[in-house]
């Protein structure tokens, strides 16, 4: 069993440095926290919660609740949870709300019974009285992704207009002439604001047209739907950006399947960045988002709460990059 000693011998720092990391009373820089945290995980180092003397923490639990289990990118962000949560001796219980409200808070209900000592939120149907409850109850919590911006509680997301409007000027940049969007749920700020993204890149040009845009409901199926119910209402489509990876393989499937050539007759991008882009013949561009640091800093940030921090809100936005890959590559235009 790995020792304070070893971390800090394998990390090249004092034991003291390790303290302050782990107890979070003093300042250890950025650089030194990654080569401490990669050093606990690769001693497997489990501090001795008594020996930390941890406030705030009841049970050593916290939770994930997420909205879509299917979807891959859901899984990334627990993994990193899991990952964290284990370094500073935490276990985490997975909750998928399946997009329902009163799965979430019956979920909510259960894990306060359970007295799990923390949550993290990346569904997105929490209300401002919801908020209200939590904070008033004292639980400590951490809204990430979906998370309604008008929420006074901390926030770690990606910045989503930014990000579309990255995909619109690739596809622009590629020679595309005319460009649609599969939209996901106008109910989740991602999806809100990935459309905002579009609809400001394009909204100018001659060929824009409010029926350039479908929704594909964050699911493969619905990109598949999408993508047909465009080219039928617009066979001179020429670029699609899809709001996440999941609805540009459903797309890139369907166009396949009508016999429609990417890139050279219609370029595609999505957004998120899995894995699943890099399976699929031909690899799509995406606008990938830092899944796992998000995954990785709402933990930190959480178990900073459980244990006594009462440091002020804050809204943590992670820069996106797009990832020009084979479906955008388009012979350019003679
Ligand atoms: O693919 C799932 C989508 O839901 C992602 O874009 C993520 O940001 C979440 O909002």
């Amino acid at each position: 069993m790995a020792t304070i000693r070893d971390v800090a011998k394998l990390a090249g720092v004092s034991v003291a440095t390790i303290s302050r990391f782990l107890n979070k009373n003093g300042y250890v820089n950025e650089e030194t926290k990654l080569r401490v945290e990669q050093a606990i995980k690769t001693l497997q180092y489990e501090p001795n919660a008594m020996a930390r003397g941890l406030a705030g923490r009841k049970t050593g639990t916290i939770a994930l609740i997420f909205p879509d289990i299917t979807n891959p990118f859901f899984a990334e962000l627990a993994r990193a949870v899991e990952d964290v949560a284990r370094m500073y001796g935490y276990t985490v219980i997975l909750c998928n709300s399946d997009n329902q409200a009163d799965k979430e808070q019956t979920y909510i209900r259960v894990l306060k019974q359970r007295y799990v000592d923390g949550i993290l939120f990346a569904s997105y149907s929490l209300r401002s009285d919801d908020v209200d409850a939590l904070n008033n109850e004292k639980i400590p919590f951490i809204m990430l992704d979906r998370a309604p911006r008008e929420t006074s509680c901390t926030v770690v997301s990606s910045k989503h207009l930014e990000g579309a409007q990255q995909a619109v000027q690739h596809l622009l940049d590629e020679g595309c002439t005319k460009i649609a969007h599969i939209y996901g749920p106008q109910d989740t700020v991602t999806g809100r604001e990935r459309f905002m993204g579009y609809e400001q890149s394009v909204k100018h040009f001659p060929w824009y047209s409010p029926s350039l845009v479908e929704p594909g409901y964050f699911r493969v199926d619905g990109g598949m739907e999408a993508v047909e119910n465009l080219m039928k209402r617009h066979p001179d489509i020429d670029g699609i950006f899809a709001g996440n990876d999941t609805m540009a393989v459903g797309a890139l499937k369907k166009l396949q399947r009508m016999g429609v050539r990417v890139p050279d007759q219609v370029a595609l991008c999505g957004f998120d960045g899995i894995d699943l882009t890099v399976i699929v013949e031909p690899e799509i561009t995406t606008v990938a988002q830092s899944i796992y640091d998000m995954g990785m800093l709402s933990t930190r940030l959480l178990i900073k709460k459980i244990e006594g921090d009462n440091s002020e809100d804050q809204t943590h936005l992670f820069d996106v990059k797009l990832i020009p890959r084979e479906s955008t590559r388009r012979k350019r235009k003679e």
